[in-house]
Order: C-alpha cells, then structure tokens, then sequence
C-alpha cells in the first residue's frame, strides 16, 4: 500500500507532524499551499476567518505537482480553523476525488475541534482521525501522538 501525507499547516504544528510521520514511516509528503499567502499577522489571520467563518470558503491553491493516481492511502493534515478544517484543505477536497483511497485524518487544534470531522466526511469517506489538541506550539499528548504514528 503506497501512503502520500498531505497537509496544510499555517504555523507549523501541522507540518511539525506531517514531517514527523514522513521521517518515522518513510511515507512521501505533500504541503498544500495557497495561492495567495496569508498575513504573516497571526491576529489579522485569525480575526478575517472568524468573519468569513460557516462560509465553507474555497480558495485557490497552488498547483499539486504529485500523481494522486500512485497512492492507495492518504494522510490528511489539517489545523482546525474556527472549528472546522482549514479553507486550504477544503480547497483540495473540493476538487479532488479520494474516493478510491483509504483516508486518514490528523487534525491540530487548540482543543476546540467544532464540526472539522463531519465536515471533512462530506467530501470523502475517512478510514480513522485522531485529535491532536496544542498548547500554543506544544502538543499536549505526545505519547497518544506516537502511539498512533506506530499503528499506521
Ligand atoms: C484562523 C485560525 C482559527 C483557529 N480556530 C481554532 C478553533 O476553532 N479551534 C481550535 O481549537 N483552535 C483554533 N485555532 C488554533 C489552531 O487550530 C492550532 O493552533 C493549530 O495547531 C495550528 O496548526 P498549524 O500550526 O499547523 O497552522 C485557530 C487558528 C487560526 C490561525
């Protein structure tokens, strides 16, 4: 079974664990990228989703230069974003079919996950998720976090 990780991730807590599983697993890895970057000002960021939020935004991405077509399982990464995924990574679920793959979701938050799960099952079936709550940049059970990485 050949797993490709993607993930989007705006402060690094997400990509601090999607390079964590890269490296453990040997698994190939995939960053999702807005067209138009965000604010670097973490506030302005948070107070323009707050404002767009139950919006389900779609925005441009950059071009995903992998073939979906090799991998038969996914690892999804997402932030919670005002309680539900990151509008990048509803971006890429909006315009690609994952139907034929087995997906499995990790989603960071501040421990405040909302509706990210149902949401993200409307756009495809998901094998398993874990939660990953953060203290600021900490996780706050590193020990579930590999715990599940050895189960992959
Ligand atoms: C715009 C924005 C909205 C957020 N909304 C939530 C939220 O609804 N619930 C929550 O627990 N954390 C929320 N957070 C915190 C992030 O989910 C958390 O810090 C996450 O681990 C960040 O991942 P990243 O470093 O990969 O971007 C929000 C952060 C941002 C920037």
């Amino acid at each position: 079974m050949k797993t490709l990780i993607i993930y989007y991730s705006y402060t690094k807590n997400t990509e601090k664990i999607a390079q964590k599983i890269a490296e453990l697993k040997n698994y190939d890895i995939l960053k999702l990228e807005p067209l138009t970057d965000y604010s670097t000002d973490y506030q302005q960021v948070v107070a323009e989703e707050e404002a767009k939020m139950n919006s389900e935004e779609i925005v441009a991405l950059k071009p995903i230069n992998v073939d979906l077509k090799q991998y038969d399982r996914i690892i999804l990464g997402t932030p919670v974003w005002w309680y539900t995924m990151a509008p990048v990574v509803r971006s890429f679920l909006h315009t690609h079919n994952l139907n034929d793959k087995q997906v499995i979701v990790f989603i960071t938050n501040g421990g405040w996950l909302g509706h990210t799960v149902n949401d993200i099952k409307k756009y495809c079936e998901i094998e398993s998720y874990i939660n990953l709550p953060f203290n600021g940049d900490k996780i706050k059970d590193a020990q579930a976090l590999s715990d599940w990485i050895n189960s992959l």
